[in-house]
């Protein structure tokens, strides 16, 4: 709409008039709509003088990845650097179970690797005499407000630490989604000519399928769950389901065998969780009555399809007393 063009249009120019006509400016991608619509914002406002980092840290769902090296490329021509690091987040989670642990594994883990990717960014950009002074962050005004942050503060230096380049290198945040909600940056993204796949991405957490897998983070129990789990949202998307369901997480009880039956054999299989949850915030949530069809054609469909899982079920508690994800 007219209105959207004018929001985008206007933080285009903010991003310009803060960046100046010099320097550089670099921006983490995890996969979700804020940082690819203000990564979007940033590249339409200096250009190749964005960079953008992508850290693959193998826990994302089927077809994620691709969607942002291939697919937001594709749609913004933004320069990205994609970051391998799915051996090294395996290793470290290795006989990891603990659910705070797993996740204090996975932050550490994914600062570490988004700073050697930023080092070697920025150290190539060095070479060839460029002032690296920006770094885009996501920020909504909803994080603002929580944050206690007030007007202005965007334009406060912050100490960004980054390991192998000179201590006093300070960045500067640019944030050109801090005063838009977040169905107002699906509307800028999608203005932007985005993928509807990471617009209208359901929430996901920062941690992905890692906290998904009910036990130790594999990679074969990795694919696995990325079997089932696209299974699950083809049938979500193909009921017309997306917009009505908040989100659906499927888990992997990846510790739990069962006995099955598939022809004439035995199965001595593992069981997934679906768990659809309609949310106005995620702070509560209801289980979802997700119709029998839609229910059923999943069921058939992952036990048909992945081999490995002979059992799915379903997760009829709400938030409270459950929260959405398993862990
Ligand atoms: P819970 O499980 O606490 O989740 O009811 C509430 C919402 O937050 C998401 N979630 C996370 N998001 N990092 C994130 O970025 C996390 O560690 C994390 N844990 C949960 C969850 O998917 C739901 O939308």
């Amino acid at each position: 709409t007219w209105t959207m063009l004018n929001i985008a249009e206007e933080q285009i120019e903010r991003v310009r008039d803060q960046i100046g006509d010099s320097g550089l400016a670099i921006c983490g991608l995890s996969g979700g709509v804020d940082s690819a619509v203000a990564a979007a914002i940033v590249q339409r406002a200096i250009g190749d003088r964005l960079h953008c980092v992508f850290v693959d840290h193998g826990l994302l769902r089927e077809g994620e990845a691709e969607q942002v090296e291939r697919d937001f490329v594709a749609a913004t021509g933004v320069n990205l650097h994609v970051y391998d690091a799915r051996e090294t987040f395996l290793s470290a989670l290795a006989g990891v179970t603990d659910p705070e642990e797993k996740r204090k594994v996975i932050g550490r883990e994914f600062i570490r690797a988004f700073e050697a990717a930023e080092v070697q960014v920025l150290g190539e950009a060095a070479d060839s005499g460029e002032k690296v002074g920006f770094l885009v962050q996501g920020t909504l005004y909803p994080d603002v407000v929580e944050s206690g942050g007030g007007a202005g503060t965007s334009n406060i230096k912050s100490h960004h630490n980054v390991g192998g380049l000179p201590e006093d290198l300070e960045f500067e945040l640019v944030e050109p989604l801090r005063t838009l909600f977040k169905d107002e940056v699906r509307l800028v993204g999608e203005q932007l000519g985005l993928p509807a796949d990471i617009v209208w991405r359901q929430p996901f957490p920062g941690p992905g399928l890692g906290i998904r897998i009910i036990g130790e983070v594999t990679a074969d129990r990795l694919d696995i769950l990325r079997r089932a789990d696209a299974i699950a949202r083809q049938e979500l998307t193909r009921a017309g389901l997306d917009r009505d369901i908040w989100q659906m997480p499927v888990v992997l009880l990846a510790d739990v065998r069962s006995v099955g039956v598939q022809g004439d054999g035995r199965t001595y299989g593992h069981p997934v969780v679906i768990r659809p949850v309609t949310s106005e915030d995620a702070m509560t949530a209801d289980w979802a009555r997700l119709p029998y069809e839609v229910m059923e054609r999943i069921s058939t469909r992952i036990t048909n399809e992945v081999a490995e899982v002979n059992r799915v079920t379903l997760d009829i508690t709400s938030k409270p007393p459950g929260t959405i994800e398993w862990e």
